[in-house]
């Protein structure tokens, strides 16, 4: 696999899209690698089996750089972008990277997550999407969408920057103040619901912080479709503050 490094490379490209289309692409600059590691972290404990992994919201593949690194022959990666540029960018650097010479099957779509049409469910979403530009039913509509997307023991991992809802609503119009607000409710009474670990990465722009979140938690319990996969989730180890 070539040694390709999208978070440089990407940055004046993720730059320009940020300032013609900032409701969407939703941040200032690309996660960085520390944050990278830290969202794919439950890949380390990956079942032995191919596994499918869904990627909702990729940017430049600052995450999708550090999937590839836990995949393995007969894995399959799909990835949706919405932006046409980034898209572009993304799959010049899927291109490079060649996932299929490793036996490792990479979908790459221009499109909006919301209209996934796989059938068969993934054993781990990373998402990158920007929950906090977005209004309640759009939130809503995505994380129906990927949690019926995920498989019974499967791993929902997503970021959020730890000083938005507060910073970001000084800056806000009373609308947007109020839009940001009930959007943070939404995602709070989701992670009380659903997560079952997170890390805080403090060496990202902003700092942000990693959640892990499984079906049904608490209460409703999907039944696990084997013994082995009705393991109770792991909490994940903090990650060195850097
Ligand atoms: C905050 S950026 C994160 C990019 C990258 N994951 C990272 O961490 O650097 C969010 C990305 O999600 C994309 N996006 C926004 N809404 C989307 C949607 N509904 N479906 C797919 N991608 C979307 C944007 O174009 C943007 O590239």
């Amino acid at each position: 696999m070539g040694r390709v490094r999208p978070f440089w490379g990407g940055n004046w490209v993720f730059l320009s899209e940020v300032l013609s289309n900032f409701g969407t692409v939703g941040a200032i600059a690309p996660s960085s690698p520390l944050l990278a590691k830290a969202i794919v972290h439950p890949l380390q404990d990956r079942p032995e089996r191919p596994i499918s992994v869904l990627e909702a919201g990729a940017g430049t593949g600052v995450f999708t750089a550090q999937i590839l690194k836990s995949l393995r022959r007969g894995d399959r990666l799909d990835v949706y972008e919405l932006n046409p540029r980034l898209f572009g960018y993304l799959s010049r650097f899927l291109q490079r990277q060649a996932p299929q010479t490793r036996g490792v099957r990479c979908n790459l779509h221009n499109a909006d997550v919301r209209l996934l049409s796989q059938a068969r469910p993934y054993d781990f979403i990373v998402c990158g999407l920007p929950f906090n530009s977005f209004d309640v039913q759009t939130v809503d509509e995505i994380l129906e969408v990927l949690m019926d997307h995920l498989t019974a023991t499967g791993v929902f991992a997503y970021f959020e920057y730890s000083l938005t809802p507060r910073v970001r609503s000084r800056f806000l119009k009373a609308a947007d103040r109020d839009r940001l607000r009930k959007v943070h409710l939404r995602i709070s009474s989701f992670t009380q619901k659903h997560q079952f670990g997170c890390r805080q990465v403090w060496w990202n722009f902003p700092p942000a912080k990693a959640r892990f979140c499984r079906k049904g938690l608490h209460g409703n319990s999907p039944p696990a479709s084997s013994p082995a996969e009705a393991a109770v989730p792991k909490p994940i180890p903090p990650l060195a503050e850097h």
